[in-house]
């Protein structure tokens, strides 16, 4: 695996950054930057065990303008919302989507970096709270207009890092490594392996012969935060009595399963999920790549129990469908999204079909990778 310090390109679309800043503030941002949210392929609830995961980048961006102003302290507007808060860096705003912001802030002061008075602009096309990782991008983003506008010195693993303890620290949830990592490292183009213990990564081509397709399954993500630092508690727990510094080193799956439930099922999908992931990553087909992707549905579903009635419904209508190899649920899960693996091509199709079924079922789900073709009524 190759252990490069370079940066990845930061530049990219989400144009309307820049002009967004000069409508805000007045005057024109110092410097931009932005960064992607993620879609996991599979590798979920591994990262904090240690393990292994297969990101890859979404086509929606964050962009983040800056620049110093004559202060005091932090303004940040927030095109989405049409919200401009102001707070310093003694406390942390009420604002959840400020917290992120500010956590950056604090991370880089506690790091002695010399904060001035700063105005931020944030334009965002990443789906917020469905699963792909909207924080993470806005965190990278932050961090990657930071470093150019004040010139620090941090390459893209330790914007990661930085932007990882930010969401521990002021956002409550103890999230791994993956999602900072994959805004910081992912692109489009590949999927990222990523040994989370180790940092070391490869990016990887995607299946060929699939494409990707992501739904919202339109389900709040409800008790995602309580549900996953619970889950994060019992891996702990389940390595303990393994007698290993984490679940990524058991080495015999049958002492698994002499630990007492849930603790035996948490690890059972830990074990597996990870085999799978090395199993993707040493050279699966597009039918067994879906197969892989179906079994990870089944365990998170089953043993590690994060899934809801209505992303299992919606994923088991992907699975049913002959232009799909597989689909599962991305992200912590609790809710939220889930991706398929589909016929090059056929992904409106799908997208279609499945959504109507959906629909016929009671929910309202929708498409959000890639992104809907809009057309006008009647067209
Ligand atoms: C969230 C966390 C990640 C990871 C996934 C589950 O997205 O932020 O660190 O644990 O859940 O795989």
């Amino acid at each position: 695996m190759s252990g490069g310090r370079g940066q990845a390109p930061d530049g990219g679309p989400v144009a309307e950054g820049p002009r967004g800043f000069a409508a805000a503030f007045g005057h024109d941002a110092e410097a931009g930057a932005d960064a992607p949210g993620r879609v996991n392929l599979l590798g979920e609830h591994t990262d904090y065990n240690d393990g292994f995961v297969l990101p890859t980048a979404t086509p929606q961006r964050t962009r983040v303008d800056v620049s110093r102003w004559t202060g005091p302290g932090i303004r940040l507007h927030a095109a989405e919302y049409g919200t401009t808060v102001a707070f310093d860096l003694e406390r942390a705003p009420p604002e959840h989507h400020a917290r992120y912001v500010y956590g950056c802030l604090r991370e880089l002061a506690a790091l002695g970096v010399e904060l001035p008075p700063l105005e931020l602009h944030v334009r965002s096309s990443v789906p917020i709270g469905v699963g792909l990782s909207s924080s993470a991008a806005l965190e990278v983003a932050t961090l990657r207009a930071l470093r150019r506008l004040l010139a620090i010195p941090l390459d893209d693993v330790e914007i990661a890092r930085i932007a990882q303890r930010a969401e521990i620290a002021y956002a409550g949830v103890q999230c791994g490594i993956m999602d900072q990592m994959a805004a910081s490292l992912a692109d489009t183009g590949h999927m990222l392996f990523l040994d989370t213990r180790s940092l070391d990564r490869r990016l990887l081509p995607l299946p060929a012969g699939g494409a990707m397709l992501v739904l919202d399954s339109g389900q709040p993500r409800r008790l995602a935060e309580s549900g996953y630092n619970t889950r994060r508690d019992e891996c702990r727990e389940a390595a303990r009595r393994l007698g290993v510094a984490s679940l990524r080193d058991v080495a015999d799956p049958a002492a698994i399963e002499a630990l007492p439930d849930p603790l035996r099922a948490r690890a059972r999908h830990v074990f597996a999920e990870n085999a799978r992931v090395l199993e993707a990553v040493r050279g699966a087909d597009v039918a067994r790549f879906g197969e892989l992707m179906n079994a990870s549905h089944a365990s998170l579903r089953d043993d590690y129990q994060v899934s809801v009635p209505a992303l299992d419904a919606l994923v088991g209508l992907l699975q049913s469908h002959p232009d799909v190899h597989g689909a599962r649920l991305t992200g912590a899960g609790f809710g939220g999204a889930c991706v398929a693996l589909c016929a090059p091509g056929r992904e409106a199709a799908v997208a279609n079909s499945v959504l109507v079924a959906y629909a016929a079922l009671g929910h309202s789900g929708s498409q959000r990778v890639p992104e809907p073709v809009a057309t006008s009524p009647g067209a």
